[in-house]
């Protein structure tokens, strides 16, 4: 039996995988910070599919309770509570509208959020990560300045992790809520290569790997924006515009269906360092943005986010260094 964590496995596209995966009885890790709605679904999915389902407190935007999270998962691991650990979806998160808000840590709370957090929790729960073992980062196709998306949504800036955590200080100009986001997106495409680099350095069996699950305004996603503009991206008709126009479109089902595919199924076990898509109901390995594949300023975007996030040189997993 393997078990995956999923980030915001409750809602959205991470519920649709979560589902996925119970229905090939494969246990969850549901991990966020809604107990409520993960108890629920929790209590759902091992009622549906007769899997283990365990909750895991987890705010990405806090850096202590990713810390605290890691231990509690640890823990669990450590009294058979979880069997294992066998994948890791870096799921949560999303686009944060409105004036630019810090984190509980005094950071920009989507770089906080959809970075910094999936970061840590990353590097802490490696050394508990199987052999063979996966790590899939959501990212999206706004982090490429060269699509539709990215042109719909706002153009990437520099992927700097201390400018991006300090936007918004100082007095400087805000970057717009598109680019925090996309600029964030574009962070995790060169998170997951820089890993599978680190990895693959390290002769490591683990697998690091990029997914963009396509546009799904029915989702949560766009609960910042007024219910009008929601009701209009989640229609039919935009849709079709959207398709039309270039952009990358699914739907819950399909990109659930294709996170959980990359997580376990034996055609995606030698895919590290790879970049996918769901997009109309094709799930492929595509080209990532030109910049994410600037492996100086990977690195530098590594180490900065080690100081930011306060990892300690013994915290960092050996095979990483
Ligand atoms: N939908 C799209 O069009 C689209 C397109 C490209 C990429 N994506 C990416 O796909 C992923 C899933 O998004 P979705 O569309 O499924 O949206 P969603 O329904 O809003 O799900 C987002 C999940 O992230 C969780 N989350 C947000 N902030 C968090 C925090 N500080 N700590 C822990 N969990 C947090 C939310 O939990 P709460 O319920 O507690 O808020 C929720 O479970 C995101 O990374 C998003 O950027 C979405």
């Amino acid at each position: 039996m393997s078990t995956v964590l999923i980030t915001g496995g409750h809602s959205g596209i991470g519920l649709a995988a979560a589902q996925a995966l119970a229905g090939k009885k494969i246990d969850l890790v549901l991990a966020g910070r809604s107990p409520d709605r993960m108890g629920q679904v929790a209590g759902e999915l091992r009622a549906e599919y007769g899997v283990g389902v365990t909750s895991l407190a987890l705010d990405l935007s806090s850096l202590a309770s990713v810390r605290a999270a890691a231990v509690r998962l640890r823990d669990m691991l450590g009294s058979g509570e979880v069997a294992s650990l066998d994948a890791i979806a870096c799921n949560a998160g999303g686009r944060f509208d409105g004036e630019v808000s810090p984190s509980s840590d005094g950071y920009e709370r989507t770089f906080a959020t959809n970075c910094l957090g999936h970061f840590l929790l990353v590097q802490l729960a490696l050394p508990y990560l199987s052999e063979h073992g996966r790590v899939v980062y959501t990212s999206s196709s706004t982090h490429d300045p060269d699509s539709t998306d990215g042109r719909l949504v706002g153009a990437v800036v520099e992927p700097d992790a201390v400018a991006l955590a300090g936007n918004g200080k100082g007095g400087l100009q805000a970057l717009s809520a598109g680019k925090r986001y996309s600029t964030s997106k574009l962070c995790t495409v060169m998170y997951a290569y820089e890993l599978d680099r680190r990895l693959r350095t390290a002769g490591s069996s683990i697998s690091s790997i990029a997914f963009d699950p396509g546009s799904v305004p029915e989702t949560g996603f766009l609960r910042g924006m007024p219910k009008p503009v929601r009701w209009i991206s989640a229609s039919a008709a935009m849709k079709w515009v959207m398709k039309r126009i270039g952009a990358v479109t699914s739907d819950a089902e399909f990109s659930g269906a294709s996170l959980a595919a990359l997580l376990t199924s034996p055609d995606y076990a030698d895919v590290s360092g790879k970049y996918f898509q769901a997009n109309d109901g094709k799930l492929s390995a595509v080209r990532s943005a030109q910049l994410s594949y600037d492996e100086r300023r990977a690195a530098k975007l590594w180490d900065d986010t080690k100081h930011l996030v306060g990892l300690a040189a013994d915290e960092e997993p050996i095979l990483l260094r």
